[in-house]
């Protein structure tokens, strides 16, 4: 007789406390990761297991995604984001990715290294010739620019709404967080202080999206970014899509596209100026590769150095740290958990860049963990800062891109020194992992202009 699969074949399941993981929620994981296995179940509001198993993050993600909806801080931006990409499910969120996928090809990325190399350079222009900047907040409204430029076709010289613009997203988001922290999300027709002003910031930027709409209907529609594609699209086939569906996914693009970048940008400079001995390999690389030029995409390939800086800052510092799934049937994972319906998963590629057994001194920045031999020895599902599936980021190539590109334009002309002490990362939103107050100071100075 075949004996019934007992207990025993499931991973050990410890539990934790809610209060550490309100106060420190990226400290609170890796804690339990490293205290108490692979698989941790946290008392949270729900039944929540933190999965640190390569195999079961490859079944959540690949094998069965469609019984694993996404729950995390991308659901509860739906008034902001509204219904985009990001946040759809099922045939929605197959059909779109169908329709999007040629836009996020190679054909369509030879424009970003020209558009970043332009948005960094106006960015350092204005760097003084030795003293203090806030790098975070600078390299942030770069990569907002380069959205911008990209995604809605917002260029240079429209700086005025560039700015508009980060301002406008600053206030959403600060927004969001303080409504979050209270009941109000849970009272959302009731006027309290924090949903005024979520209605009025989320009022603010969809108007500035209505109005960037108009204006380029006014116009021959020619553009390359996503916004005048989608018009473009819009106005071919009249009843395709409404004015609502545009909007919500050219915003839901434009805001996941420069976060993510700008924050590779900061830690991979941050990790080079922690690590000169790297640093001097890596400029003397992109200068013998490119010399005064500025990158193309033919060139990414002999940028091996950088490359492997951005794929092991990414390991250190995965900006979307969190993945949060909800299940949708019982399911056993391949380590033997059984997961139940209204089940919560957490799979963090923080707390799993970090398992020692997959990289030996996992603290220690070392990008030559990341040399083809290497990578190919590794478990596919043991890195994965852009996640993997049918959800796996769209926009892998142009952060990657942007980030190479940016790296290449001010590492042979700047040094770049954040201040120390570091101050701790934060995840404020449950996704995305910034230095705390979004502030990481630098001391910069012109290359040239070294003794
Ligand atoms: C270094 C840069 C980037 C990193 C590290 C990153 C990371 C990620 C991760 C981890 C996910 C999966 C989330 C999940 O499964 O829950 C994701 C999804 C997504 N990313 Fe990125 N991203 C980056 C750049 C970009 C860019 C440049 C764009 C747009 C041009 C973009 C657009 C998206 C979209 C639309 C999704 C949702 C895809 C879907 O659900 O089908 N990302 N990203």
């Amino acid at each position: 007789m075949m004996r019934p699969p007992s207990l025993s074949t499931a991973p050990p399941i410890k539990s934790h406390a809610r209060r550490d993981f309100k106060a420190d929620p990226v400290g609170c994981l890796l804690r339990c990761s490293r205290e108490l296995g692979q698989t941790v179940k946290l008392e949270l509001d729900r039944p929540t297991y933190l999965l640190n198993s390569v195999e079961d993050i490859r079944h959540i993600l690949t094998v069965n995604p469609l019984n694993y909806l996404k729950a995390g801080f991308e659901v509860e931006l739906v008034g902001v984001f509204g219904r985009s990409l990001i946040n759809f499910e099922g045939d929605p969120h197959r059909t779109a990715r169908k329709e999007l996928a040629p836009h996020f090809q190679q054909r369509a990325l030879s424009a970003w290294p020209a558009c970043v190399t332009a948005h960094v350079r106006a960015m350092t222009a204005n760097w003084p010739d030795g003293g203090q900047i806030d790098l975070a907040k600078q390299v942030m409204h770069a990569m907002v620019g380069v959205s911008a430029q990209m995604m809605l076709g917002l260029g240079l010289d429209q700086s005025s709404s560039v700015d508009e613009l980060f301002w406008l997203i600053h206030k959403v988001h600060e927004a969001t967080i303080q409504r979050r922290r209270t009941l109000s999300r849970w009272l959302a027709w009731m006027p309290t202080r924090a949903n005024r002003r979520y209605a009025r910031f989320t009022g603010e930027l969809d108007r500035f999206m209505r109005r960037l709409m108009d204006e380029r209907r006014q116009g021959p529609l020619d553009g390359d970014d996503f916004l005048s594609l989608m018009l473009r699209w819009q106005k071919e086939h009249p009843d395709s899509r409404t004015d609502i569906q545009v909007r919500d996914q050219a915003t839901g693009l434009f805001l996941a596209a420069y976060e993510p970048a700008a924050n590779a940008i900061i830690w991979s400079l941050a990790n080079l100026a922690d690590h000169p001995d790297i640093e001097s390999k890596v400029i003397q690389q992109i200068s013998q590769t490119l010399g005064p030029r500025t990158p193309t995409l033919a060139d990414l390939e002999s940028l091996r150095g950088v490359r492997m800086v951005f794929d092991e800052t990414l390991r250190l510092n995965p900006s979307p740290w969190l993945l949060t799934r909800m299940t949708v049937e019982r399911d056993t994972l391949p380590t033997g958990l059984t997961l139940q319906p209204g089940d919560r998963l957490f799979i963090s590629p923080y707390t799993l860049h970090r398992r020692a057994d997959l990289y030996p001194d996992p603290e220690r920045f070392d990008p030559e963990r990341f040399t083809p031999e290497r990578c190919k020895a590794r478990h596919p599902y043991a890195y994965i800062p852009f996640g993997g599936g049918p959800r796996i980021c769209i926009g892998e190539h142009m952060g990657r891109l942007s980030a190479i590109v940016a790296l290449t334009a001010i590492l042979p002309a700047w040094q770049v020194t954040p201040n120390q002490p570091r101050p701790p990362l934060e995840s404020v939103n449950g996704f995305t992992m910034q230095p705390r107050d979004g502030v990481l100071m630098a001391h910069v100075l012109p290359r040239s202009g070294q003794p």
